[in-house]
């Protein structure tokens, strides 16, 4: 695989290979000394023309835990200012040496753009394209349940038998889109319970079980309830009531968390409005894994580039 575009394009095997893989890298992560120096060498640039922490700060981490060095250019303060386009600031950076380019976008398609007008010889990894995809987030997503759910034994283990609730703003999010193709792939069964206005409209053939309230969707008994941030950036007005009724009618609240067993999981890819989506409590609570998402993004991110480079277990 020379690129992660997508989680679409992921096959079952070779998703279950990127999820042992994290294994082993955040068994490295555990060692004395964490880094291993399979990128010594090369040059990982860091491209992101939108908001981020922890996906950019993952990447930076899983690069350098890798041996690589990085570059980080992000749009604010570049020539993007004075016109300059995609296709040349990429070509700049592969000028002085990249050789991966990890790429957030807000317009959505923008990686498989780059890639197919062939503007660059670069390994590209889509850390997020506007509202289409956000592959490595699905992984570590993955990765996550399955550490949690299946314990010790997770190795060469898919979701098969797992049910998974997504939850709220599923119209803005590639956070979502991208956790249901994994999930699927992966052999979960999918549930999204959200407002019909942040529905797409396409949503009956991704699938996925639709229910139109949380407390719907958790009649199920899920394993997992994944809340999503509700990206008021995205929206002009009016996709919801009001802040109160969409936490009422969407949000994950404490009522709920003990609603669901005490082995299932709640999960966020942060940043989190606490009180809306998920209440602080739920979010602090021993059943939820924000922090062990964060924290096995890393892991993730180095199997993912060790993964397009051509390693293989
Ligand atoms: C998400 C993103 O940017 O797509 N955050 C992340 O990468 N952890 C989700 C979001 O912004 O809501």
């Amino acid at each position: 695989m020379k690129h992660l575009l997508s989680a679409a394009q992921l096959s079952r095997d070779e998703a279950v290979a990127i999820l042992d893989t994290t294994l082993d890298m955040a068994e490295v992560r555990t060692r004395a000394i964490k880094k291993l120096p399979t990128l010594r060498g090369k040059t990982v640039a860091n491209v992101f023309f939108e908001d981020s922490t922890r996906t950019r700060l993952s990447f930076e981490a899983a690069a350098m835990a890798l041996g690589a060095d990085v570059t980080t250019f992000t749009a604010q303060g570049s020539s993007v200012s004075k016109g300059e386009s995609l296709k040349d600031t990429l070509q700049t950076l592969e000028a002085m040496g990249a050789e991966f380019i990890v790429l957030r976008h807000a317009h959505s398609g923008v990686c498989d753009t780059v890639v197919n007008s062939g503007w660059v010889d670069a390994h590209v990894i889509n850390a997020g394209d506007g509202t289409h995809e956000h592959p490595t987030q699905a992984l570590l997503d993955a990765f996550t349940m399955r550490t949690r759910l299946h314990g010790d034994v997770s190795r060469g283990r898919d979701l098969a038998g797992f049910a998974v609730v997504i939850v709220g703003d599923i119209l803005h999010s590639r956070v979502a889109r991208s956790n249901i193709w994994l999930l699927r792939t992966l052999g979960a069964s999918v549930t999204v319970a959200a407002p019909q206005t942040l529905l797409p409209r396409e949503i009956e053939s991704w699938g996925v079980t639709v229910e139109s309230t949380l407390d719907d969707a958790l009649d199920a008994e899920p394993n997992v309830v994944m809340t999503l941030r509700v990206q008021k950036e995205r929206m002009s007005s009016g996709y919801f009531p009001s802040e109160s009724e969409f936490s009422a009618l969407w949000g994950m609240t404490s009522a709920r968390l003990r609603r669901i067993g005490e082995n299932a999981i709640v999960m966020h890819p942060g940043p989190m409005n606490r009180g809306l989506e998920i209440a602080g409590a739920v979010a602090d609570s021993p059943q939820s894994t924000v922090t062990d998402q964060v924290a096995n993004g890393v892991a993730t991110r180095m199997a993912v580039l060790y993964t397009v480079m051509g390693g293989s277990r």
